[in-house]
C-alpha cells in the first residue's frame, strides 16, 4: 500500500470510468448475450478481480505454454526492442494485467541509462480490470524508481481514446499475451487499423501472437488437468451470482475447451448438465437452458505467418521483425505504421515529407 503524498504516490495516477457504468455495461452485456438463441458472453468480463488472478494461475499450469513461450523471447530480445525507440517513449500497453511481462521491457530500457540518469519512463497500462490495474501499479513505481505510471481502467477502445495530447510524445504500444486473439479476423484488423491511426511514423506496436500448433496441445492449454481454466470460465457465471443477484448452480455447467478447425481458433463454452432454468434476478429474466446447450464465453484465434501478414497489411501495419520461441509456439511482432504512397503525397504537400515506404515481410 502506498502512502498518500509519498514519492511513489505521485508515480502512479489511476483513471477510472465509475463502478456505476461498469455494472450497467455487465448487465446490458449479460443481456443481450443470454437472450440471443446461441447464448453468449463477452469474454472482457471473465476478468473482475477474481478472473484475473485466477488467470495469473492459469499462467503458471504447466499445459499454458503461452505465457512462458512469450517470456522466452522477451528475455532474449527485450534489448534490441528497447534500442529501436527513442529513450523519452512512452510505453502503452493494451490489457497489461500484472505487467509481469513487461518489466522484462522496463528493465532493458532502464539498463541503457542506469541510475538516477535514467530518463523518467511514462508507462499507460489500460485494461479492463481496475483491481489488477491498481495493485500492478502500485508494485511498479514502488520496483522502478524512474517508472511513471497512468494507468486507465478501461475497455481498449475507451482507453486509446482518453490517450491526452501529450501521446504525440513517440510511442511503444504493447499488445502481448495474444489478447489479439480475442477478435475475430476481420475485428482484429479493423481494431489494429484504429490503433495505427495513433502511430506517428517512429511509433511501433509491440503484440504477442499464439500459433498454429496441434489441436491437442491447443485444447489442453485451455483445459489444464488442475481445472484452473475451468474455475476461470465458471466465475464469469459466479460474477453474475455477485452482480446481478444471479441464480446459476456451478456444478451444473461444465467447462469445455475445443478446436474449431475452420476459424482457427480455440473455443470456450460453459455447457449446461442437464436442463434447467435460470433467474437473474436484478435483470428481471428466467433462462431456460436444454441439456448440453453452450454459452460462448471465448475465442482464442490462431495465426500463421502467412494470417499474421496478412493482418498486418489489412490493418496499415508492417511487419518490421518478427521474433520466435524456440520451439515456434508463439511470436512476438514488431509492428511499424505502413506509409502509403498518397500519405506521402500529402505530407510532402504540407512540407513535412515522411520516410519512404518500407516493404512488409
Ligand atoms: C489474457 S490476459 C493477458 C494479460 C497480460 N497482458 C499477459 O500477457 O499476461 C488479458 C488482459 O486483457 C484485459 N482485457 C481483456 N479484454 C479487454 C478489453 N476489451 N479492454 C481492456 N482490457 C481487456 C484483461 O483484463 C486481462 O488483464
Amino acid at each position: 500500500m502506498i502512502a498518500a503524498g509519498t514519492e511513489e504516490a505521485q508515480r502512479f495516477r489511476l483513471l477510472a470510468v465509475d463502478d456505476d457504468q461498469v455494472r450497467d455495461d455487465f448487465a446490458a452485456a449479460v443481456r443481450h448475450g443470454l437472450l440471443q438463441r446461441n447464448k453468449m458472453l463477452p469474454c472482457r468480463y471473465l476478468y473482475d478481480a477474481r478472473g484475473s488472478l485466477l488467470f495469473e494461475e492459469i499462467c503458471r499450469q504447466p499445459e499454458y505454454y503461452l505465457t512462458r513461450a512469450e517470456q522466452e523471447i522477451l528475455d532474449a530480445r527485450a534489448g534490441e526492442i528497447a534500442a529501436r525507440v527513442p529513450p523519452d517513449t512512452t510505453i502503452v500497453e493494451l490489457g497489461a494485467g500484472s505487467a509481469k511481462k513487461t518489466r522484462t521491457l522496463f528493465d532493458a530500457f532502464f539498463s541503457r541509462a542506469p541510475g538516477t540518469r535514467a530518463p523518467r519512463l511514462r508507462y499507460v497500462p489500460i485494461d479492463i480490470s481496475r483491481a489488477m490495474l491498481a495493485a500492478s501499479g502500485r508494485r511498479l513505481v514502488e520496483e522502478y524508481p524512474r517508472l511513471e505510471v497512468q494507468a486507465l481502467a478501461a475497455e481498449y477502445r475507451a482507453g486509446l481514446a482518453a490517450l491526452g495530447p501529450s501521446e504525440a510524445r513517440p510511442k511503444l504500444v504493447l499488445w502481448l499475451g495474444s489478447n489479439v486473439g480475442n477478435f475475430r479476423r476481420a475485428d482484429a484488423a479493423r481494431f489494429l487499423a484504429s490503433v495505427r491511426r495513433r502511430l506517428g511514423a517512429a511509433d511501433r506496436l509491440l503484440m504477442g501472437v499464439d500459433l498454429r500448433k496441434s489441436p491437442a496441445v491447443l485444447e489442453a492449454a485451455y483445459d489444464d488437468a488442475a481445472g484452473v481454466t475451468a474455475r476461470f470460465n465458471r466465475n464469469l457465471l459466479a460474477r453474475i451470482n455477485r452482480e446481478l443477484d444471479g441464480e446459476f448452480d456451478l456444478e451444473r455447467f461444465a467447462h469445455r475447451a475445443r478446436w474449431h478447425e475452420r476459424r482457427g481458433a480455440v473455443e470456450l463454452a460453459l455447457v449446461s448438465v442437464g436442463a434447467q432454468r435460470v433467474a437473474i434476478r436484478a435483470l428481471g429474466i428466467e433462462l431456460a437452458f436444454a441439456d448440453g446447450e453452450a454459452i460462448h464465453t471465448e475465442s482464442s484465434y490462431k495465426y500463421s505467418a502467412g494470417e499474421l501478414a496478412r493482418l498486418a497489411a489489412a490493418s496499415g501495419l508492417r511487419v518490421e521483425t518478427r521474433w520466435r520461441d524456440d520451439a515456434h509456439r508463439f511470436a512476438l511482432v514488431l509492428l511499424a505504421p505502413r506509409v502509403t504512397r498518397a500519405r506521402r503525397r500529402r505530407a510532402a504537400a504540407r512540407g513535412r515529407p515522411v520516410s519512404p515506404p518500407a516493404r512488409g515481410r
